[in-house]
């Protein structure tokens, strides 16, 4: 059963995303565990002051790399206690590798994953040196915290843990899961607003409703996304 710990500044507010939704029914009958852990806990000065001015000059803070640590050997340790192995350690930064399905995938297969989120302009170097396995950026784009790109990496991970998603077969058919988009979904009435439900899915058909899907899938990534659609030409 896999466990995910994220260290953060905002650790009730990663709590309740997790703990909503289909991952909150997860880990409530036990296919799933999460932690949230507040890295300022972790501060041994007396303002708990979790930043600093950056050597070299320039804008913005930069967080201390010993609460960060100690934070996460902590983690490290809670994870030992129920004998469970190292957590592989994910650093959430702009400047990482970029997230994909692919990568989730590949994340799924691990019993424990530490997540760590950073703020203000970044952490400093060496606590990223010293215990990151890999970093990872959710997208081309900046966000004010890590917490955000933690949560998208967590789900996206959890979700394909064996008893989360009710159907099993479920993710097999969505956009990105074979590298092209989905098809098209429809569901009651037959007609919505002058608009009518596609004949061949009320034919009751099985293979022509699984050749129009193929069909739409690869229309739609064709239209869509060409660079999918090239990748999924010569590798498909
Ligand atoms: N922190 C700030 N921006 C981020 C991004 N795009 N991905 C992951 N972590 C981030």
């Amino acid at each position: 059963m896999m466990r995910v710990d994220i260290a953060t500044l905002f650790p009730e507010m990663c709590q309740r995303v997790l703990d909503e939704s289909i991952l909150g029914r997860a880990a409530k009958r036990g296919h799933i565990e999460t932690h949230c852990h507040q890295i300022r806990d972790y501060t041994l000065n007396r303002q708990k002051q979790v930043d600093d001015y950056p050597y070299g000059g320039g804008c913005g803070m930069v967080m201390n790399a010993q609460p960060i640590y100690d934070c996460c050997m902590d983690i490290i340790r809670q994870n030992e206690e129920q004998g469970r192995p190292r957590p592989h350690i994910l650093f959430m930064t702009a400047a990482g590798q970029p997230f994909s399905e692919e990568k989730a995938k590949e994340l799924a297969q691990y019993d424990n994953l530490l997540l760590v989120c950073g703020h203000y302009e970044g952490m400093d170097e060496r606590v990223i040196e010293e215990l990151a396995d890999e970093e990872i950026s959710i997208g081309d784009y900046v966000l004010t915290g890590g917490e955000l790109a933690a949560l998208v990496v967590a789900d996206s991970v959890l979700r394909l843990q064996p008893g989360v998603l009710s159907q099993p077969e479920g993710y097999q058919d969505e956009s990105h899961w074979n590298g092209l988009l989905e098809y098209p979904q429809y569901t009651r009435p037959e007609e919505w607003n002058g608009r009518k439900v596609p004949p061949v899915l009320l034919s009751g058909h099985h293979g022509k409703i699984e050749e129009w899907r193929r069909q739409q899938s690869l229309e739609r990534t064709q239209k869509r996304r060409p660079d999918l659609y090239q990748k999924y030409k010569k590798e498909p």
